[in-house]
């Protein structure tokens, strides 16, 4: 596998906006009234709530579902309700309104973008193409529509090894925009002819290889779960096979097999190698078992910008609502299809 240089020399962390990871400081009782005000504007507008496990716990609570950012876009999908507040961030928001364009898909809070998926616009996308005609591109559902529209092929981090196999192995793919995930997939596919963008998401580029040794040490019986977008996944993957890291208990998984694992999993100790939000689900359906997060600062300000008052706020105006132009959903729809028939 390759890096490619930067396409742009605009520098990624300039691409966006963080905005503040505000404390709401809400009592029970006004989180429970506002939970209760939701479900009766829900009822009022026939409307359905989907939040990622990134979400704020009391947005988890009051979701009709959570789950990963394909799950969830399916589920928008498959429901029979017209409006959709997607409590997520707008790349998963824009990926559902491709997936169901007859209905109203709300996105509580404009500001809720994605580092990973600013690292690279349409433009760039087809300046590299440009360079590599005859290479397959394969875009991380981290991407805008735009971006999806020049792709392929569209993955998510649990599918992305399987979509790289489908493509014939004399073929040169070009894999964007995560460096992390890219490094995964070329070596659980043992391909040497991708070629991977420069991009990252900037909470999990800061789950590093000390955060794993310190956690290893203070719990050695540990079961150690990593999402491939973590900066630590390649000295991780290489301590696997030294011995170093215990290779049966150092596991690289998406958000949702995550949940999985955990499921099957006979141990009683994890380091959680992902966004804290997903503590909040994992806690409630293992009180009997421990989550430690490996990074207890990897917060995406991103997510946390949805809160009660902004859904309540967002289904009483219906708005902001996201749309994706039809041509270009057109063709992101392809690169979604694609992936999807091989699952
Ligand atoms: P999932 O596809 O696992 O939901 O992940 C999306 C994401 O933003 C990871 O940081
Ligand atoms: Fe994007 Fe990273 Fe936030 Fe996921 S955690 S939404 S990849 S910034």
């Amino acid at each position: 596998m390759t890096t490619s240089q930067t396409i742009s020399s605009i520098p990624f962390d300039l691409r966006y906006t963080l905005p503040p990871v505000e404390d709401i400081g809400d009592t029970t009782e006004e989180i429970r009234d506002k939970q209760e005000k939701i479900r009766q504007l829900c009822r009022e507008r026939s409307a359905i709530v989907l939040a990622h496990h990134y979400q704020r716990p009391e947005v988890q609570e009051i979701a009709d579902f959570t789950g990963d950012s394909l799950g969830l876009c399916q589920k928008a999908a498959a429901t029979s309700s017209e409006l959709i507040v997607f409590c997520g961030v707008h790349f998963m928001a824009e990926t559902a309104a491709i997936l169901c364009p007859d209905k109203t898909v709300l996105l509580p809070d404009r500001r809720a973008g994605c580092s990973l998926a600013a690292s690279i616009t349409a433009d760039e996308l087809r300046a590299w193409k440009a360079r590599f005609p005859d290479a397959v591109v394969i875009a991380y559902i981290n991407t805008s529509a735009a971006v999806k529209a020049e792709s392929d092929y569209c993955c998510t981090s649990a599918n992305a090894a399987k979509v790289v196999r489908a493509v014939p192995a004399d073929r040169t793919i070009l894999f964007l925009p995560d460096k992390f995930l890219a490094q995964v997939v070329a070596r659980q596919t043992g391909r040497s002819n991708i070629i991977a963008y420069p991009g990252y998401c900037h909470v999990h580029r800061m789950i590093r290889a000390q955060d794993v040794a310190d956690m290893m040490e203070e719990h050695p019986d540990i079961e150690l779960l990593l999402h491939p977008e973590c900066g630590c996944v390649s000295s991780c993957m290489a301590k696997a096979l030294d011995g170093s890291l215990p290779a049966n208990r150092t596991l690289f998984l998406s958000t949702e097999g995550m949940l999985r694992h955990i499921n099957e999993s006979p141990a009683k100790e994890f380091a959680v190698g992902t966004e804290l939000g997903i503590l909040h689900g994992l806690r409630k359906q293992h009180p009997d078992r421990a989550f430690y997060p490996v990074n207890p600062d990897a917060v995406c300000a991103f997510m946390k910008t949805i809160t009660l008052d902004r859904i309540i706020g967002s289904l009483q105006d219906l708005a902001p609502q996201v749309h994706v132009p039809a041509e270009i959903a057109a063709r992101a729809r392809m690169a979604i299809d694609r992936m999807l028939q091989l699952a």
